[in-house]
């Protein structure tokens, strides 16, 4: 089911996710419904904060480029990462890259994120897993936790460009209303 996904700045966005500790049936319903709206919305990624739900739970699917026309062939759902609970153990070098939200639709800026991360997370039975990567999954990966602690990335730019992107971001909602 595609849920409504929350709105920058709404005030969910802030909210600190609380971990999971029961994985049934309602879990695999969140992240079902997870893996629809994200297709529905063409994301990459989506923590659970961003359909008003506080868990530590998040989701990345990274295309694969077989069918440009049918988003759900470039993202089967098997191809799904589902991060339950992560946390960091290694995170090292530096990196950058021009990031995108579906909480923040239409705007893409570059921030800087770790090179290469190593994190321990479980999966939708409680099973405990580790998972290295130094490309673009990390990257990914290193955005969607912070959506689990209120952060988003918009509020990792430099000064400037925060203030800028602000005033487009109220002038752009403005019209929309
Ligand atoms: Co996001």
């Amino acid at each position: 089911m595609i849920r409504d996904i929350v709105i920058y700045p709404d005030k969910h966005l802030k909210e600190i996710s609380k971990p999971v500790e029961r994985f049934d049936e309602a879990l695999h319903t969140l992240l079902d419904d997870m893996y629809d709206t994200m297709i529905n919305r063409n994301g990459v990624g989506l923590a659970a904060i961003q359909i008003a739900v506080p868990q530590r739970v998040l989701i990345i699917n990274v295309p694969v480029d077989t069918d440009p026309e049918d988003p759900r062939e470039q993202q089967p759902k098997e191809n799904t990462l589902e991060v339950i609970n992560p946390v960091i153990l290694e995170a090292e070098g530096k990196t950058r890259y021009q990031e995108g939200c579906l909480s923040v639709p239409g705007f893409f800026e570059e921030v800087d994120r770790f090179k290469k991360i190593k994190v321990e997370y479980q999966d939708r039975h409680g099973e405990r897993h580790i998972l290295e990567d130094d490309d673009f999954l990390a990257i990914a990966l290193q955005h969607e936790m912070d959506h689990l602690d209120g952060k988003v990335f918009v509020e990792k730019l430099s000064i400037l460009k925060r203030k800028k992107f602000e005033k487009e971001w109220k002038k752009r909602q403005k019209k929309t209303l």
